[in-house]
């Protein structure tokens, strides 16, 4: 996946919770970016030379002493350089502007004016539009050379720049969808003011890869954990199509997959499906419960979940002998997110379950979707064969019930999540409602409460059903599913799932609640 790569736009890292999905944005622009963290030195800049440099928000306050900064030298490198929130009071601070707290703090959708149609951001886009904006600084005072471009209510200066110089800021978040212009302010960016030519594209990466993947292995043996995800599914296929049985795939069934998950996934690699590569399936599933048993804490059940994965895994690996590559089916914003940058929250120890084998004899790691983003990874796993159903799943937490199943996890519990998530995904797909630009299951509340069925009293679980819809699920929105579906649901499941007394749809969206509940 080079194609481009000679037009690298860097991302430089605040803390922000949004640095993937700028880099997703210029990415979509046909653009080659990667993430930094902000102590990346002038010289590593100067190296790259990158087209251009967008800097992240962050929560911080650049007027407090050790919040993350930058060298000033920066600004004049003569790279164009993009700050975005944190970012753009930053390069105002740093080149000696005013940055203030906020009489009142912004959050959220927010209409700004343009006030020169003639930026580069905004010519060709409406002269008020909505914007997203979540900070409490603001910028006061511009530095010298800067033009203010537009502004909001309560915020003066929404965008500015200095064109001569190639410096550009939006207090907004132009990243994020809410920006109804968001993307095409990007663009002006990377495309326009960077020019770049936006010819960074997916179609020769899987010849490539596969291409630098024999040679890399040779005739040596491949081990890789599938967990029947796009991810590793598509690294198993790829790997597949490199070296075929030199590539051995354990599928770990750790019960807490969703209904009928694991013979699916058995079809596709196993030895009745089309790739050719050996497919070792262990069924785990009791170790977990006992592992998982009277343990209520959300980070506790994801450490146990993965570290028992990692033993089960490492049994087999040792059945298998010493292999020379352990392949991993990680994705760039799991590169990411195991962390560059510094100041950002810790929200959930996020992403691939359990971290890597120690215990597994290997020369080297072999990580082939490491530069591409999700649905980049989608495309790769069409261009190479695998299922359309399995490539556009939904995503499913790598500790999977495991965090849909409120307090502990017991085989009981696990059962009536299964069935009351198929029996919705089953009645989404029947009703025509297009879940493919979200995330819809059953989770399982750890309230119980009193019912009557028949004649008698109940004292049940309640089955929560939540449907959201997010390109990017860092935001999200509760899905509007008609009440008819809804009820069907609610039928079926008290009717057909024994232990549920109540059915409640989740309401909430993404920030504050998150999509999964733990
Ligand atoms: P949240 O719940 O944080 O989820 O809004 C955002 C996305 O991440 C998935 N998720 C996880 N994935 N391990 C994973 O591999 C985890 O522990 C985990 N927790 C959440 C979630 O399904 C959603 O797609």
């Amino acid at each position: 996946m080079n194609s481009g790569k000679n037009e690298l736009v860097m991302i430089i890292d605040f803390g922000g919770q949004y640095k993937q999905l700028i880099a997703r944005r210029v990415r979509e622009c046909g653009v080659y970016c990667e993430i930094y963290p902000n102590t990346v030195g002038m010289d590593r800049i100067r190296e790259l030379a990158p087209r251009g440099i967008i800097l992240t928000g962050g929560p911080a306050s650049v007027y407090k002493e050790d919040s993350p900064s930058i060298s000033p030298e920066l600004f004049s490198l003569g790279i164009p350089v993009l700050g975005i929130c944190y970012g753009a009071q930053l390069m105002a601070y740093l080149l000696g502007g005013k940055v203030e707290t906020a009489p009142v703090s912004e959050y959220g959708h927010t209409e700004y004016a343009v006030d020169d149609t003639s930026s580069p951001l905004f010519a060709s886009l409406p002269e008020a539009s909505v914007c997203f904006m979540s900070n409490t600084d603001y910028i006061a005072e511009l530095p010298e050379g800067f033009q203010r471009t537009a502004h909001t209510d309560c915020c003066p200066v929404a965008a500015a720049e200095s064109r001569e110089k190639g410096l550009y800021l939006t207090q907004f978040h132009p990243e994020v969808v809410h920006t109804l212009n968001g993307q095409a302010m990007l663009k002006a960016f990377v495309l326009g003011v960077c020019g770049c030519s936006g010819d960074w594209r997916v179609d020769s990466f899987v010849e490539e890869t596969v291409r630098s993947l024999k040679e890399k292995i040779g005739d040596g043996k491949v081990l890789l954990g599938l967990s029947g995800g796009v991810d590793s599914s598509v690294a198993a296929a790829l790997l597949s199509r490199a070296v075929g049985k030199q590539l051995t795939c354990v599928f770990v069934d750790h019960g807490l997959l969703r209904k009928n998950e694991g013979d699916e996934v058995e079809a596709v690699f196993g030895p009745e499906g089309g790739f050719e590569l050996n497919f070792v399936r262990v069924n785990a599933q009791e170790r977990f419960y006992i592992k998982l048993a009277g343990i209520p804490d959300p980070e506790m059940k994801r450490r146990i979940i993965g570290a028992e994965f990692i033993n089960v895994f490492e049994e087999e690996a040792r059945k298998i002998g010493a292999v020379d590559f352990l392949a991993q089916g990680t994705i760039y914003p799991d590169v990411v997110e195991s962390g560059t940058g510094s100041g950002g929250a810790m929200i959930k120890s996020h992403h691939n379950v359990g971290g890597l084998p120690e215990h597994v004899d290997f020369r080297e790691i072999v990580e082939p979707l490491r530069n591409l983003f999700k649905d980049e990874v989608r495309r790769t796993g069409i261009a190479l064969g695998l299922p359309e159903a399995l490539v556009n799943r939904q995503p499913f937490p790598g500790p999977g019930l495991g965090v849909r199943i409120v307090g502990d996890v017991t085989a009981d519990k696990v059962r009536i999540v299964q069935e009351a998530d198929y029996i919705f995904r089953k009645e989404l797909e029947a009703a025509g409602i297009d879940t493919g630009k979200g995330q819809f299951f059953a989770a399982l509340s750890n309230m119980r409460s009193v019912g009557v069925m028949g004649d008698g009293r109940t004292y049940d679980y309640a089955v929560v059903l939540r449907g959201v819809i997010t390109s990017d699920f860092m935001t999200a929105e509760a899905a509007e599913i008609p009440w008819s579906v809804l009820q069907r649901c609610m039928n079926r499941i008290i009717n057909e799932v024994k232990g549920v007394n109540r059915v409640l749809y989740d309401l909430t969206s993404k920030p504050p609640g998150t999509i999964e509940l733990e």
